[in-house]
C-alpha cells in the first residue's frame, strides 16, 4: 500500500486539466492506497485573495472534488490551513532551501515575467510549501499533471537533503505518478499553452460550466484554415483540440475526425460541435453533483472536520518525529 498525496490550489473552479491531470488518477488510487487529498488555500495566498472570497473558493473546490468522485470514506480530504503541522514543516524545510535553486524554478521565473508587481517570498518558497504538503504524510506517490513535474523534483531534493543532513532515511522520495504513463497536459482552447485557471477567459472548460457556455467556448476555440495536404502534421492549435477530444470522446470518434483531417475533409464546425457535446456529456453527471452538494453545508462541514482529524493524526506523528530528529527535545 502506497501513501498518496495530491492537492489543488483554491484559486478557481476545477477544469478539465485538473480533472485529467490529477483528480482522475487520484480517484483510481484511492481504492487500495492510503490517500490524502487537500485544498491548497495557503498556496492561494500568493495572489492575495480578498478574505470574503477565500472561504468561498475553498468550499467550491471541496464540492468539486467530492462531485468528481473523491470519496471521503476511502480518502482523507482536508483543507491545507487546517494543518498547522504543514506550516511548521514548511518553516523547517525553508532553512535548507537555497535562494539560488528557488530562483531557478520555472514557475517562479514565469511569475517574474507575468506578475512582476507581486513577486513575494511566498512565491519564491512555493515549492517548499508544496514539499511540506507531500512529505508531511511521508508520501511515495503524487498524482499530478505534467506542469508539476519540476515541483516534484524539488520535493525529492528537499527530502533527500533532510535525510542526508540528519543522517536518516526518514523521508521517502516521492514520485509524480500516472500509472507508468507520461504525465498529462491538457491544453487550453486558445491555441497556446495548457488549460489553466488564470490563462484568460475561454481558455478553460470548468466542470461546473453550463452546457451553453461549453458550446460557446469550444466553438470559439482557435483553429486554422484547414489542412492543405493529405496526412499533414497538425498545427498546435488543432492538435490541442484532438488532445482534449482524446480525453473525453470515444476512440471511434477520435479516429473518425482524425481520418477526415488526414483526407483534408474535416469541417471544423462539425468537429467542434462533436467535441462540445462530448465534453458536456462527460461533465454533466459531475456538474449535477456539484449543484446538489453545494447546498449541503452540514455534509461539507462533516467531511472537512473528519478530514482534518485524520490528516492531523498523520501530520502530527511526522512533525513529532522530525522535531526529534532535528534536535528539538523536551526539557
Ligand atoms: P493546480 O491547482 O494548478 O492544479 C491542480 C492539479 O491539476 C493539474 N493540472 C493539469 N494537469 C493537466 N493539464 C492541465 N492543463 C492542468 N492544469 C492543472 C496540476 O498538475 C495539479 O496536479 N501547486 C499545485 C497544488 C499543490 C499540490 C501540492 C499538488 C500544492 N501542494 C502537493 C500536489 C501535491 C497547483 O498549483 O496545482
Amino acid at each position: 500500500m502506497e501513501i498518496v498525496v495530491s492537492g489543488i490550489r483554491s484559486t478557481g473552479n476545477l477544469h478539465l486539466g485538473n480533472y485529467f491531470g490529477a483528480v482522475k488518477n487520484f480517484i483510481k488510487m484511492q481504492e487500495d492506497n492510503d490517500c490524502f487529498f487537500f485544498i491548497a488555500d495557503y498556496h492561494s495566498l500568493t495572489t492575495h485573495p480578498d478574505p470574503d472570497s477565500l472561504h468561498h473558493n475553498v468550499k467550491q473546490v471541496l464540492v468539486e472534488y467530492l462531485a468528481s468522485g473523491i470519496d471521503p470514506e476511502k480518502s482523507t480530504i482536508y483543507v491545507q490551513s487546517d494543518l498547522p503541522e504543514v506550516a511548521e514543516l514548511y518553516l523547517l524545510l525553508n532553512m535548507h532551501a537555497y535562494k539560488g535553486e528557488l530562483e531557478r524554478n520555472t514557475s517562479f521565473k514565469e511569475k517574474i515575467k507575468t506578475q512582476n508587481e507581486n513577486i513575494n517570498a511566498g512565491l519564491l518558497t512555493y515549492p517548499v510549501l508544496m514539499a511540506a504538503d507531500i512529505i508531511i504524510h511521508r508520501a511515495n506517490k503524487v498524482p499530478v499533471g505534467k506542469d508539476q513535474e519540476q515541483h516534484l523534483e524539488m520535493t525529492r531534493t528537499f527530502a533527500r537533503r533532510f535525510n542526508h543532513i540528519y543522517k536518516t532515511e526518514y523521508f521517502p522520495e516521492p514520485q509524480a505518478y500516472n500509472f507508468g504513463e507520461n504525465l498529462v497536459k491538457i491544453p487550453g482552447l486558445d491555441g497556446t499553452g495548457k488549460m489553466g485557471k488564470s490563462e484568460g477567459d475561454g481558455n478553460a472548460v470548468f466542470m461546473s460550466d453550463e452546457p451553453d457556455i461549453i458550446r460557446k467556448k469550444v466553438m470559439r476555440a482557435v483553429t486554422d484554415s484547414g489542412p492543405e495536404m493529405m496526412n499533414q502534421e497538425k498545427p498546435v492549435e488543432i492538435q490541442n483540440l484532438f488532445t482534449i477530444m482524446k480525453a473525453v470522446s470515444s476512440a471511434d470518434t477520435v479516429e473518425h475526425f482524425d481520418g477526415l483531417y488526414n483526407n483534408c475533409e474535416i469541417r471544423y464546425g462539425d468537429f467542434k460541435k462533436q467535441l462540445a457535446e462530448d465534453i458536456i456529456a462527460f461533465t454533466a453527471p459531475i456538474k449535477e453533483r456539484i449543484d446538489s452538494l453545494s447546498g449541503d453545508g452540514e455534509y461539507l462541514k462533516k467531511v472537512a472536520q473528519r478530514g482534518m482529524e485524520k490528516a492531523r493524526e498523520s501530520a502530527d506523528k511526522t512533525i513529532l518525529e522530525v522535531r526529534q530528529i532535528m534536535g528539538f527535545r523536551p526539557f
